[in-house]
């Protein structure tokens, strides 16, 4: 397949590009856009066939329902039973980093909620993406634009590297701000459950409903039997080639078990990738170094994480040793998909 691309400025935006994906959206194919978390792979959600060439082009397994993206905050066409919480989180948070989970409508088909009688909504902050939305006419179903199991893309160069020939149409943009996919909560329970941590944390969210919690399922291996609601969860997901190990305890202490990690593994004539921050990166003095940035702001180590994996892994590192970082805020999103990407592989520190 020969795919068509453009890159999209801020300052001089392109509205013929927008159309003319819109145009390849309403024809039932497939277009990878910008978002503020991470890039999607879009199509009609109301149309079966095209939403099933995304599952085909990313390699997805079919049991893993998709979020429909729309441009407007009024969505009875789509879903059922919107509660009043749900409302009041629509209100505070969209457009934003915030999927909702409804009871879905008739008009959803099966393939999209991947036969669920639920769907996840969100509306996007970026702009491409809402006038992409917006020119189609119809809600957009999007997953990240990764080729399943791989770390979601966060510019356009990874969607290309990912989706050329797979897709008709790549539209590119800026860097995906926040760096993470949206958070997820399930409204069709009271009080809502947080089925995937995001840039919008559970402390805002508690501000809303002071019940609202993240189902105990998230940050655990899904060999220990419980069943995360979302059934994407459940994958081996964010991935990167090498094997990723976290190590977490003190900055001081890690630092050392790092560095005396790193030099076993030089030994054994393995290539190491170290994942620091701005406050150890001095420290290490072996192996591919790599600053997510400062411990200071959490939300630019979000931004930098998926790419920092993927960068380790065009260095062909056979190992990535990551520090940890504070379960709280963004930082439980952070560690949510560190630890998935670890495969659960953490050394605590006492
Ligand atoms: O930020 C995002 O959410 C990005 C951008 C493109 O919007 N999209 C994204 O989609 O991350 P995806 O498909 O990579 O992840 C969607 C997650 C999966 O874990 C899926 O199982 C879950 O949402 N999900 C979707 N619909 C659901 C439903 N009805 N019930 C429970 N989980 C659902
Ligand atoms: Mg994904």
């Amino acid at each position: 397949m020969n795919t068509k691309m453009a890159v999209i400025k801020e300052d001089d935006f392109n509205y013929d590009a927008v159309f003319e994906a819109a145009e390849v959206i309403r024809a039932g194919g497939l277009v990878a856009f910008p978002t503020e978390t991470v890039y999607g792979l879009g199509a009609d959600a109301l149309n079966s066939e095209a939403v099933k060439k995304i599952f085909e082009a990313k390699g997805r397994p079919q049991d893993n329902p998709l979020i429909i993206h729309v441009a407007d905050k009024d969505i009875k066409k789509y879903a059922e039973n919107i509660s009043p919480i749900a409302e009041e989180l629509i209100n505070k948070f969209w457009p934003g980093p915030l999927t909702i989970i409804l009871s879905k409508s008739s008009i959803i088909p099966f393939v999209t909620s991947a036969n669920l009688n639920t769907v996840g909504i969100r509306m996007p902050a970026s702009k491409i993406a809402l006038e992409l939305i917006k020119a189609s006419g119809v809600p957009i179903a999007a997953p990240s634009a990764n080729i399943s199991g791989r770390p979601s893309p966060t510019d356009f160069e990874r969607c290309v590297e990912d989706l050329n020939g797979k897709v008709d149409y790549i539209l590119g943009g800026n860097i995906s701000e926040v760096g993470l996919e949206s958070t997820i909560v399930d409204c069709t329970v009271n009080p809502p459950c947080v089925l995937r941590p995001g840039a919008v944390t559970l402390e805002m969210l508690k501000a809303i409903h002071k019940d609202i919690y993240i189902d105990p399922a998230v940050m655990k291996k899904p060999a220990e039997n419980l069943k995360p609601k979302a059934p994407g969860m459940k994958y081996r997901h964010y991935a990167p080639k090498a094997k990723v190990k976290i190590i977490e305890g003190d900055l001081k202490k890690t630092i050392e078990k790092i560095n005396e990690m790193v030099l076993n593994y030089i030994d054994e004539n393995l290539k190491v990738g170290i994942m620091a921050t701005d406050e150890s990166l001095p420290f290490y003095k072996f192996g591919e170094v790599i600053s997510l940035g400062s411990r200071k702001d959490l939300n630019s180590i979000a931004q930098n994480l998926f790419e920092t994996l993927r960068t380790f892994d065009d260095k062909n590192v056979d190992v990535i040793l990551s520090e940890a970082f504070i379960r709280e805020g963004i930082g439980i999103a952070i560690m949510n998909r560190l630890t998935k990407a670890a495969g659960f592989d953490i050394i605590t520190l006492d």
